[in-house]
Formats: structure tokens, C-alpha cells, sequence
């Protein structure tokens, strides 16, 4: 069976930085034979969580908008790169829009008990997160670490690896990095071939 990756880009900014190198990680795992497919958050219409709870009560979200789909689409995929660049110390709001969407399912988990990903079944699904920073700076992902472990944590990924490269500013872009592109290239192969092992057992 094939293996299905699904980038999410949560930049705002079309081809930029983060979207390349995101990019860069799915042309390599088509190459390594997986079925690829890209969701952009800014074409997507959906709202922010309300906070109101219906949740709760039966595990399912009121608002019915595209969040709801791309939910259905991470569930149903065997890797999924979650990219966004750094914006003022975190996660672009579009991404955390949308993680914040995901309380539905943290509901079915901790509330009503319904949903429970064993052990096995995160094994089998593999989580990296793809970002981009300005600054020089070894510690300036570190605000996004704990939202993306969540988004992962909630739908039953685990959390296999990060493509980050920091320096933008200076490098004056992505395509100048000395090594970020070939990077995600080279993991993009890399997470299919395991994917692939573990699922013909
Ligand atoms: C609103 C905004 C906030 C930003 N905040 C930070 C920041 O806190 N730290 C940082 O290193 N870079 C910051 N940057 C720079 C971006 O992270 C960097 O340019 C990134 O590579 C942009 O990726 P993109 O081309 O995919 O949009 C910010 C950029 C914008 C537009």
C-alpha cells in the first residue's frame, strides 16, 4: 500500500521560504513513492474555536467549514508535514487557527473517552514539523514546538521530526541556505522508506 504524506502550509505568504522548503520535503517523498498532497491554510475558508463546548458534549464540532475536512484528510494519512514560519516568537495564526480546531478531537480523547490512539498506530503515523525564522538565533523555534506537539499529540502522530532553518534575513532567503532544501529533500525519502518497512510489517 502506499504511502500518503500531507503537507499543510501555514504561511500566509505564497512560495515563500517556508512553503519552499515544505515543497522541497514533498517532491521528496514522491520521489521515494508516496502519494502527495499540499493544503494550504490561506485558501481554506474556516473559522477560529469558539470556545463553547458543544465539544464536549458529543464530539463534534459545531462549525462546519474547512477545518473539519483538512481534520478528516491529517486522520486519514500515514505522514503529515505541519510547516509554518516563525511569526513573533510562534506559529503563524492560520496554523494555530487551525490546531485550535482540533479541540473536538482532544474532547473525544479526555472527555468522552471515544477516541484513543494506541501505541502501534502512532508508530505507524509520522509527524514533522517544516519552519523558517529570520533571525539568528539557536532558540527562536522554541515557541512553536509545544503547538505543533499538540496538533500531533491530538491526532495520533508522532512527532518524528523537525526541518527548521533559522538566519533568513541574512541569507536572504531559502534558495540561499547551504544545505536547509536538500535537508528536507533527503528526510521527505527518508520518512517514506521507514513508513513503507513498517507497513509491509
Ligand atoms: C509578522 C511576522 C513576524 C515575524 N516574527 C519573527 C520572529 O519573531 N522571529 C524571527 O526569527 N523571524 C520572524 N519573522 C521572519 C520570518 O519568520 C521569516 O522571514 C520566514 O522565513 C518567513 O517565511 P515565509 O517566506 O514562508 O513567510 C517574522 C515575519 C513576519 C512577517
Amino acid at each position: 500500500m502506499t504511502v500518503t504524506v500531507l503537507g499543510i502550509s501555514g504561511s500566509p505568504h505564497r512560495h515563500g521560504n517556508t512553503e519552499t522548503l515544505l515543497d522541497s520535503f514533498l517532491e521528496g517523498a514522491q520521489a521515494a513513492g508516496a502519494t502527495v498532497e499540499k493544503v494550504v491554510l490561506k485558501d481554506l475558508e474556516y473559522s477560529p474555536c469558539r470556545g463553547c463546548n458543544a465539544c464536549h458534549k458529543n464530539g463534534e464540532c459545531v462549525v462546519k467549514d474547512d477545518a473539519i475536512l483538512l481534520f478528516d484528510k491529517i486522520l486519514a494519512s500515514d505522514c503529515i508535514a505541519v510547516a509554518s514560519p516563525i511569526y513573533t516568537m510562534g506559529i503563524t495564526a492560520e496554523l494555530k487557527g487551525v490546531i485550535d480546531r482540533g479541540q473536538y478531537l482532544w474532547a473525544r480523547k479526555f472527555i468522552l473517552k471515544t477516541l484513543y490512539f494506541p501505541d502501534e498506530h502512532i508508530k505507524h503515523h509520522k509527524g514533522l514539523f517544516i519552519s523558517t525564522a529570520g533571525q539568528n538565533w539557536d532558540h527562536v523555534f522554541d515557541g512553536a514546538f509545544p503547538a505543533i506537539t499538540a496538533i500531533f499529540n491530538g491526532t495520533g502522530f508522532e512527532y518524528y521530526d523537525n526541518i527548521i532553518a533559522n538566519n533568513m534575513d541574512e541569507f536572504k532567503g531559502i534558495k540561499n541556505h547551504p544545505t536547509a532544501l536538500k535537508e528536507a529533500f533527503f528526510k521527505g525519502q527518508k520518512v517514506v522508506g521507514v513508513l513503507e518497512k513498517l507497513k509491509s510489517g
